[in-house]
């Protein structure tokens, strides 16, 4: 296993493509899922800075805590609400520049500014979602949403099972 991260770019593009890459190659050959999961906040969050990365799976009829990284966090969210709960019942990436103006987000901290959230699906059906906060206004654009969607498409295909 890799010891630590090798992060040499600047842009955003560039450290998601050199990011990406450590992230597959750490998890693969681990099948238990929490600790994939938990690398996966460690890395971004290392990566990035970001305020809070975590992750919400689907228990039943609502959306679980799992494991994240950056302050605590509300634990449930049933379907539809909030950023989370919505792209869930979408199966869709949300970017919310502001959080403030997206009706019914669900506010676990009065820092966080701005979210991206993407859905998991594994054989068809969303299992989780990969939820990112900024502390910072407008922090998250289609670079983000391209590269967290590729890596969600890959850990929906290759760690929940
Ligand atoms: N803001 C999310 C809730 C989770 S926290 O951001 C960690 C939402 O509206 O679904």
């Amino acid at each position: 296993m890799a010891e630590s991260l090798h992060i040499s770019g600047e842009s955003k593009e560039a450290i998601y493509r050199e990011l990406i890459p450590q992230i597959r190659a750490l998890l693969t050959g681990e099948p238990n899922l929490t600790a994939n999961l938990a690398n996966t906040c460690a890395a971004l969050k290392e990566a990035f800075d970001f305020f809070w990365v975590g992750f919400y799976l689907v228990e039943g009829d609502e959306l679980v805590l799992g494991p994240f990284q950056g302050p605590i966090a509300c634990t449930r969210i049933k379907p539809g609400k909030g950023v989370c709960g919505t792209a869930w019942i979408q199966n869709n990436t949300i970017i919310v520049p502001n959080v403030d103006e997206f009706p019914g987000h669900i506010a676990c901290s009065s820092l966080s500014k701005s979210e991206i959230v993407i859905p998991i699906v594994h054989n068809g059906n969303v299992v989780g979602v990969l939820d990112i906060d900024s502390k910072e206004l407008n922090d998250f654009d289609e670079t983000d949403a391209q590269h967290l969607t590729e890596l969600c498409q890959w850990l929906g295909t290759s760690c929940f099972g």
